[in-house]
């Protein structure tokens, strides 16, 4: 057992007012306590409805580190359970979705369970008479995840059966899954494919950090989005409109200023999102067609308000950025304490031109693919991190950007776009959920 275990003064320790010890992105016990108390205290995506749009449809994810399984009901309920046969402990289903008919079978002893989770059968049931089996948990069916809420079709589940609630846990940040959804005529998003999937070889915080982190794209991206303009204006020659894939790529060259006052915004609990007045996706060509699908749906001024909101980046802590004005989803999923796997989900605003889809798509495998030249640049930079940080000459990672004595934490603020508040902000959320239920044992043991 390490210094961490049962310590909240020890893991408090680590987050300075705008510092983190080195342990946060390198300590193994760190890596598995964030399993035992800050995903379990945290709300975290499951995934979405439209994965599960016909009764028996079911997706399995990992909440932390925990397997789930989400699936529709026959009467259109959605339901979240851990993804183990409650008989052997058998994964039920293995693929990452599918749709299981009228009922889940586990593969091992066919034990099958309603798609609510209630236990439907088990073979030679004799078997089982007068053993007790109907007071044990394993009769209950599919072990539950009882905190689960379906927002606007995006599905949070919090493991941990005492907590804060929904609604106080994200607050205003759903502002911006409402803007995404909204920005469908039908106000209905849908995920048709397979999300792009892409290994990165650090700590998953890392990936979190830099989605709010506007002082690297000039610097780190000079090579790739740098060179695409570069061709561009090479290339150009008398066309004005730039392609697609330039307009896609250009904006990360943004200068410094362009982002300070682009802004930020901080939320309590660790969220926060970049592009509060503008961002790197304001000037994309307009769809024909789509603006006056808008105006026909919401009316003129609704309509114009909902595409006036171009945020950028909404981390929702701990580990999901949802790009509202491009219609994707990235997922971190923790899977060592230096590696990674990310998951880049793309939605089709239902009813809206394809156009506005295959920019989704496209902006998707340019920026966050393996095969991306942009995303490469970002994670060069993230494992250097997690190797320089091996270095005892310095234990202490700076936040200190624009930070201001006496700053406070858990607020609603919009603040210069180059800050790095919204990193010391989901830290300080960090450091509260990793202690949130060590806190209420030492109460409760009082
Ligand atoms: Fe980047």
């Amino acid at each position: 057992m390490g210094p961490y275990r049962n310590s909240a003064p020890a893991i408090r320790a680590l987050v300075r007012e705008a510092e983190v010890h080195r342990d946060v992105y390198v300590n193994p016990e760190i890596f598995e306590l964030e399993f035992e108390h800050l995903f379990p205290n945290s709300w975290i995506y499951v995934g979405h409805a439209s994965q599960l749009s016909k009764p028996g449809d079911f997706i399995t994810a990992n909440v932390g580190r925990q397997p789930v399984l989400a699936s529709r009901h026959s009467d259109g309920s959605i339901h979240v359970f851990y993804n183990r046969c409650p008989h052997k402990g058998v994964k039920i289903a293995s693929e990452a979705c599918g749709n299981t008919g009228k009922f889940f079978r586990c593969p091992y002893h066919a034990w099958s369970f309603k798609t609510d989770g209630s236990l439907l059968a088990i073979p030679l049931k004799k078997g089982y008479e007068g053993t007790g089996l109907s007071e044990m948990q394993a009769s209950e069916g599919l072990p539950k995840i009882r905190n689960v809420v379906v927002y606007r079709d995006f599905i949070f589940a919090r493991l941990n059966d005492s907590g804060v609630s929904f609604e106080d846990y994200f607050g205003e940040s759903l502002s911006t899954i409402d803007n995404m959804v909204d920005r469908s005529p039908q106000g209905e998003l849908a995920i048709q494919a397979a999300p792009i999937r892409y290994m990165h070889t650090c700590n998953w915080k890392m990936l979190v950090e830099n989605q709010t982190d506007t002082c690297h794209p000039m610097v780190a991206h000079e090579s790739s989005a740098g060179t695409a303009v570069k061709v561009w204006k090479r290339e150009q020659g008398a066309s004005t409109e730039a392609p697609m894939a330039v307009q896609l790529y250009a904006p990360f060259m943004s200068p410094y200023e362009f982002y300070e006052q682009s802004g930020i915004r901080i939320w309590p609990n660790g969220h926060g999102h970049t592009g509060v007045s503008n961002s790197i996706h304001s000037n994309y060509s307009d769809v024909d067609g789509y603006l006056d699908q808008m105006i026909a749906a919401y009316g003129e001024a609704r309509a114009h308000e909902i595409l006036a909101q171009v945020r950028h980046n909404t981390v929702y802590f701990p580990n999901v950025m949802v790009k509202g004005a491009v219609q994707i989803l990235r997922n971190f999923i923790p899977v060592a304490v230096d590696k990674t796997l990310v998951e880049s989900w793309v939605f089709r605003l239902v009813g809206a031109p394809d156009k506005l889809y295959e920019r989704a798509l496209m902006y998707n495998r340019f920026i966050n693919a393996p095969t991306s030249i942009v995303g490469h640049d970002d994670l060069e930079m993230y494992e250097r991190a997690q190797e320089g940080l091996r270095s005892d000459g310095n234990r202490w990672v700076n936040l200190r950007r624009l930070f201001e004595p006496g700053e406070e934490s858990d607020v609603t603020a919009v603040i210069n776009g180059t800050s790095e508040r919204q990193m010391r902000n989901q830290f300080h959320a960090w450091a509260k959920f990793m202690t949130a239920d060590m806190e209420m044992s030492a109460e409760a043991a009082e």
